[in-house]
C-alpha cells in the first residue's frame, strides 16, 4: 500500500527520489533530472494573456518566494504572498516525521487556514501566475485553501512550482479542478535559486 511513508528524501538533491503518497500516486523523478526542466508545453500565442498581472505564491522556506520575485521583477507584475494563519515551523515541515504538521495535514487532507484568502485588488487582475512548493508530489496544502476560496472567473492562470527534484506533475491540474473557474495553462517547475530561468520563462509568455 502506498502511504505517506513512501516519501523518501536522501542526502542530496541529485540523488533524491520522491515517492508521493498523499493521493496514492507514485511520483518518482530520475536521479539525473536536470536542474531546470524544459517547459512541458508553451502556451499557444492566441492564449497569451494580457492585462494586469499578479504573481501570487506560497513559500515555506523561501525558494518559491525567490522565483516568484524574479518572475514579478521581469514582468513588472504585482506580488501577493499567500500566508497561512499559523506559519509552518521547521518541525512542521519535517517530512520524515509522521506526526509533523505537514505529515498530518497530508494524511487528513486539511486545507490550512490562510491569513487572508483573497488578494487585495483580486478583481482587477486578468492573469495570475500561481507559485508553490511541491509537497509529496502535490501543491503545498495552502494552495488548496487559496484556489477553493477564490473565484478565478475568466482569469488566465499560469502555475509554477519549485521542488527538490519532482516535476510539476498533475499538481496544477488538481488545483484547477478544485478551483473550478479560470483558464488554467500548462505550468512549469523550477529548482531552488532558478530565478534567472524563471524570469526567462516569464519573459517568453507574451505578457
Ligand atoms: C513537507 C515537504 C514535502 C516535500 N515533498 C517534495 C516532493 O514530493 N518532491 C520534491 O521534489 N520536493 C519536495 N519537497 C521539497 C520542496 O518542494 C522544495 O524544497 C521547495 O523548493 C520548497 O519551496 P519553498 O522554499 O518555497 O517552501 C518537500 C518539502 C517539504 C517541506
Amino acid at each position: 500500500m502506498l502511504t505517506r511513508r513512501n516519501f523518501l528524501a536522501v542526502a542530496t538533491v541529485t540523488a533524491t527520489a520522491f515517492l508521493a503518497g498523499c493521493s496514492g500516486e507514485k511520483d518518482e523523478v530520475p536521479a539525473a533530472a536536470p536542474a531546470t526542466e524544459p517547459a512541458e508545453e508553451t502556451p499557444a500565442a492566441d492564449a497569451a494573456p494580457t492585462g494586469n498581472v499578479l504573481v501570487a505564491y506560497f513559500s515555506a522556506t523561501g525558494n518559491t518566494a525567490g522565483v516568484a520575485e524574479a518572475i514579478a521583477g521581469r514582468l513588472g507584475a504585482d506580488v501577493w504572498e499567500i500566508e497561512v494563519a499559523q506559519p509552518y515551523t521547521e518541525a512542521d515541515l519535517n517530512y520524515n516525521d509522521d506526526a509533523s504538521r505537514t505529515s498530518v495535514e497530508c494524511s487528513d487532507g486539511t486545507n490550512p487556514e490562510l491569513a487572508q484568502v483573497t488578494p487585495d485588488g483580486w478583481a482587477d487582475y486578468d492573469t495570475v501566475l500561481l507559485g508553490y512548493p511541491i509537497w509529496w508530489g502535490e501543491a503545498a496544502w495552502p494552495l488548496r485553501t487559496f484556489v477553493a476560496g477564490n473565484d478565478f472567473g475568466e482569469k488566465t492562470v499560469m502555475p509554477f512550482c519549485t521542488s527538490g527534484s519532482s516535476g510539476i506533475g498533475g499538481s496544477a491540474e488538481r488545483l484547477a479542478e478544485l478551483a473550478g473557474t479560470g483558464n488554467w495553462l500548462e505550468g512549469e517547475r523550477f529548482s531552488a535559486g532558478a530565478g534567472d530561468d524563471a524570469a526567462a520563462w516569464a519573459a517568453g509568455l507574451g505578457l
